[in-house]
């Protein structure tokens, strides 16, 4: 699927290289906070720009993993 794919390769961190993926994976493998996330991929350990987009995902993320089952119809 040429959606899934795009997304797979987008960057968040250029200075580490760290995909959008990857920071889904650490996220959905248990990172919780920030420094989780940084600890468990680098993220945001270099010049620091990344560091609102990796944020906003973190939020994001842990939103959607709280939010209740769609109910059947
Ligand atoms: S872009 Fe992530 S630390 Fe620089």
């Amino acid at each position: 699927m040429l959606i899934t794919a795009r997304y797979q390769f987008m960057y968040v961190c250029l200075c580490h290289g760290i995909s959008e993926t990857r920071l889904q994976q650490a996220i959905h493998e248990g990172a919780r906070s920030f420094e989780q996330l940084q600890s468990c991929t680098g993220v945001a350990t270099c010049c620091g720009a990344c560091e609102p987009c990796a944020r906003q995902m973190l939020d994001t993320e842990t939103l959607a993993s709280r939010a209740p089952a769609p109910q059947a119809s």
